[in-house]
């Protein structure tokens, strides 16, 4: 790879909608490099039979040890399953898995509802808001919190670090603080909780760094790390992408509301068509191999546009079509293989409750200004607008 190529991804046009371009990549260069706003270049996947395959292939491998002039982004990311191959990622994912079950956070509804009823009562009245601020945001953060047991008080801090650490194009100096600033507060967390204690996740993680030689204590932080992450800069555009696509077309909103047994199918359906995760995280090719026919020598970076791939026209019928009926719907918005979202569960069940309640509750809710109006995050990792005003309309009664 020796050869830069366009950097689309900071492209407004491109960011405003990528999906034409994506549908051209497919068609033209299925496999293409990319320069990445970091200066890095690696080769993208778009077609949807090759990102599943990549995204299992055990020769493309997490476990990367990045040298100093590597992405800073990449760089940054430590031991979390994330960046991890078998063996140590099974040990890893399996310390957590138990809590992540379909069961064990089935049984969290009734707290995901308590908190977006609490949510919902506070936009009442109101005549105009930022659903994300006020709605979108906060409800799964306030969950993965509560399940790690982070105090209340200091979630603001989070939104500021996590946006930088996620978006792809931080300046080098916005980065290495808000990742400093992360980790110290996450070993301040850790310490606190080892000498208080509690029920939560992370104080079950610290019995078992504790207990023997299962997780370091580097290993510890990542999870955390991870888990926090993971909860703060997802779910949040779920729900966003979902009421954005819902009101943009109104039909679609009316539809939804009056028949709610639409529910599941139409939350798998954004996730295909706006997933949150634009691209994945980086594998490197162990061997010299090929995808879609295009040669990767070893060494290489490669990632997977979910994107891309979801929207792939020889997969799924009607591809730029939203249909909130659709019956099979084999997205890869949550990756697949080993990697696989620990946290689909859980996005899925806060994605039903707050959808659910959002049109029970307001069922006039309209955009407050022009659908094209509003402006996306920038960067290639996630998909999610920077904001969403609305007016929320009377209250029904619940
Ligand atoms: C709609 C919301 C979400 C989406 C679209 C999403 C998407 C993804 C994707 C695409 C991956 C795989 C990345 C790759 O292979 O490169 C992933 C992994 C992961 N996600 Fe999620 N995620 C969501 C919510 C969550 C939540 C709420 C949590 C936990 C609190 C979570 C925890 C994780 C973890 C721990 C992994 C790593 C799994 C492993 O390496 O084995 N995610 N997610």
């Amino acid at each position: 790879m020796t050869q830069d190529v366009r950097s689309d991804f900071s492209d407004p046009a491109f960011q405003a909608d990528p999906h034409p371009e994506y549908e051209r990549w497919r068609r033209e260069t299925p496999v293409r490099r990319v320069l990445l706003p970091s200066g890095m270049t690696a080769w993208l996947v778009t077609r949807y039979e090759d990102a599943r395959q990549a995204l299992s292939d055990p020769r493309l491998s997490k476990a990367i040890q990045w040298g100093e002039d590597a992405d800073p982004i990449a760089a940054a990311t430590s031991r979390h399953m994330l960046s991890a191959d078998p063996p140590d990622h099974t040990r890893l994912r399996r310390l957590v898995s138990s809590a992540f079950t379909a069961r064990r956070i089935e049984a969290l509804r009734p707290r995901i509802e308590q908190i977006t009823d609490e949510l919902l009562a506070a936009m009442t009245g109101r005549d105009r808001v930022d659903l994300i601020d006020a709605f979108a945001f906060p409800l799964p953060i306030q969950v993965i919190c509560e399940l790690l047991g982070v105090p209340a008080t200091d979630r603001d801090s989070f939104r500021a670090w996590t946006t930088i650490i996620v978006s792809g194009t931080p300046t080098r100096d916005q980065l290495p603080g808000a990742m400093q600033a992360m980790a110290s507060y996450i070993r301040e967390l850790i310490a606190e909780r080892r000498t208080h204690g509690g029920d939560d996740l992370l104080s079950g993680l610290i019995e078992v760094r504790d207990a023997g030689d299962k997780l370091s204590s580097d290993e510890l932080s990542s999870m955390v790390f991870l888990l926090l992450i993971a909860g703060h800069e997802t779910t949040v555009n779920l729900i966003g992408n979902g009421v954005h696509l819902l009101l943009a077309e109104r039909y679609r909103w009316e539809r939804l509301r009056t028949d709610p047994a639409l529910l599941p199918s139409a939350i798998e359906e954004f996730l295909r068509y706006e997933g949150p995760v634009e691209t994945s995280t980086y594998r490197f090719a162990t061997e010299d191999l090929e995808i879609g026919g295009t040669a990767i020598r070893a060494g290489d970076p490669v990632l997977v546009s979910l994107l891309a791939a979801d929207r792939d026209e020889s997969r799924f019928p009607d591809h730029d079509e939203l249909r909130l009926d659709r019956a099979q719907n084999p997205h890869l918005a949550f990756g697949h293989g080993i990697h696989y979202c620990l946290g689909a569960p859980l996005a899925r069940l806060e994605a039903q409750v707050a959808f659910g309640k959002l049109l029970a509750r307001f069922p006039d809710l309209e955009l407050a200004g022009p659908a094209d109006r509003l402006t996306w995050r920038p960067g290639y990792l996630i998909r999610g607008l920077h904001d969403l005003p609305v007016r929320p309309g009377a209250a029904a009664r619940s």
